[in-house]
């Protein structure tokens, strides 16, 4: 098990995750929930973060915890909301501000402090984003800082290690606010700061094994990191008891399957490479619409899995690379309910492999925690820095039906962009980028020949985590380049396109 370090309460702001993951990257452990949903062992974390909210303290749907276990008892760092909150509800009081809080401010120090002894500076700069502003402080605080707009923007509670800060530390502009979380949780809570990418592999083989034991396991690994660094991981704990399977639905980039399952046998994993693209290409017959290509995709994977795992005999669990954001419950705000509802599957018409028990080695951490967890365990680096690629593949970047001959072209028109962006040094630059063969012929001219061939779109983005995204400007030079390598050796494209839309209010896939 981790050690109970730290626990973040989450009210709903945008930024929680982003708490979550300075305080991992100070190699201490930590987890989210909702405000109102303590953990049964709440009482073993040695310091509580609250988070800030898009909520007013003086508003209809005040969220409004029972603390009494902890405020007082544990160190406590409570930010924005959470600061605000404090104030509130312990005699101090919360206004709407006058003037508009949003965005950078300067610090400056009104009484020195453990928080920001260390390594801040008078003037460091941090990020507001509030419309409340706390008036006066709760009973027995003690102002440790302000700026110019904002007069109690950290204060402390005499006699406790209860600390309210107005501002945002999580967020990159407040330059020094990794720093004051340093402060808070290794100078003040006195936590270890022990949490690496070893300590997590070692816990994680551990609790593999005390949970499956000489159980057999199934896991679909799909080329993507995460499914990769979960089977790493098993494989560590139970070695051959792990049975991967590694599907070809067709759709995947050139040549990949066979690559990637040479890669996969190197690392000594026990995989079974199926090639199924004559059964996916069939279940798509016909089918434009995107949503109906989703489900057919998905319900070909089930069967083609179901079949496989069926021949393993005696295999009780199911493996898969869940990670932490897929994880966390998101707290609703607004009255409704406080968590996301997940949906309740009918048992008994699920597929057999989906009434296997679950085993998720990654589900308490973040995608660059999986990738610094796969470099310690010595994964190859480009197999860890691979672009995101959809579950349905080329599949919804082919737009309307679905061919053999489309699949070939869309394939040899992508592996000239991604191995073009690679040998320019531009791969890692972006975050994702693929080609998207679109369902329109357009006239051209080759020779003295009029053609009448298809047209693609490359895409090319910038992005954290795949919500919002930019379009990359990629030099002019290396578009050119690319765009006559594809007419020249792409049987069947005559024209090529760059798309400069953002998401939102563009999505990343065309379909
Ligand atoms: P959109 O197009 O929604 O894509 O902006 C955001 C991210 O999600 C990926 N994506 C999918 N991944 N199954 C997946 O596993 C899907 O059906 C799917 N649709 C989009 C997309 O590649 C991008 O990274």
């Amino acid at each position: 098990m981790q050690e109970h370090n730290v626990l973040i309460l989450d009210f709903g702001s945008q930024y929680t995750q982003l708490i979550a993951r300075r305080v991992r990257e100070l190699n201490i452990y930590c987890e989210i929930h909702p405000y109102n949903k303590l953990p049964e062992n709440y009482t073993n974390f040695k310091a509580v973060i609250l988070s800030g909210s898009p909520n007013s303290v003086r508003g209809e749907n005040v969220l409004h915890p029972d603390l009494s276990d902890i405020r007082g008892k544990k160190p406590l760092l409570a930010v924005c909301y959470g600061a605000q909150y404090l104030a509130h509800f312990s005699g101090g009081e919360v206004a709407p501000s006058n003037t508009r809080e949003y965005g950078r401010a300067n610090l400056s120090f009104v009484k020195n402090n453990e928080l920001f002894l260390d390594g801040i500076e008078a003037g460091s700069q941090v990020w507001m984003s509030h419309s409340d502003t706390i008036k006066a402080l709760p009973e027995n605080g003690i102002l440790l800082a302000s700026t110019t707009d904002v007069i109690n923007a950290a204060y402390k509670i005499e006699g406790e290690e209860t600390y309210g800060i107005q501002f945002h530390p999580e967020v990159y502009h407040s330059t020094d606010g990794k720093k004051l979380l340093e402060n808070f949780l290794v100078k003040i809570a006195q936590v270890a700061q022990t949490w690496t990418p070893d300590s997590f592999v070692d816990s994680t083989v551990a609790e593999i094994r005390e949970k499956v034991g000489s159980d057999k396991v199934v896991l679909g690994l799909s080329g993507g990191v995460d499914s990769t660094v979960a089977a790493v991981i098993l494989n560590k704990a139970i070695g051959k008891n792990l049975y991967c399977i590694f599907v070809n639905n067709g759709l995947l980039r050139k040549n990949e399957f066979e690559s990637v399952l040479a890669q996969y046998e190197g690392m000594g994993l026990n995989v079974k490479g199926v090639d199924a693209s004559k059964r996916f290409l069939k279940a798509l017959e016909g089918i434009t619409d995107p949503e109906q290509k989703r489900k057919a995709i998905g319900n070909a994977f089930i069967e083609v899995f179901d079949d496989e795992a069926h021949q393993i005999t005696d295999v009780t669990w199911l493996a898969q690379g869940t990670i932490y954001p897929d994880v966390i419950e998101s707290v609703s705000v607004n009255g409704g309910p406080s968590a996301t509802i997940k949906s309740h599957h009918n048992v008994g018409g699920l597929p057999d492999f989906m009434k296997l028990k679950i085993v998720e080695p990654l589900r308490m951490i973040f995608k660059d925690e999986v990738r610094r967890v796969g470099a310690s365990m010595g994964i190859d680096k480009e197999l860890l820095g691979r672009h995101p690629f959809p579950g349905p593949g080329l599949g919804i970047r082919i737009l309307g039906d679905i061919t053999a001959e489309k699949v070939r072209i869309l394939q040899e028109v992508d592996a000239v962009f991604i191995n073009g962006l690679k040998e320019a040094g531009l791969y890692d630059k972006v975050w994702q980028a693929g080609a998207m063969l679109l369902p329109v012929n357009s006239v051209g001219v080759m020779g003295d020949e009029r053609t009448y061939e298809k047209v693609v779109a490359l895409r090319a983005v910038e992005s954290t985590d795949g919500m919002t995204a930019d379009w990359v400007n990629l030099p002019y030079e290396f578009l050119q380049k690319t765009s006559n390598k594809i007419i020249n050796q792409v049987k069947g494209v005559n024209r090529v396109v760059y798309d400069i839309s953002s998401k939102p209010p563009a999505t990343i896939e065309w379909e």
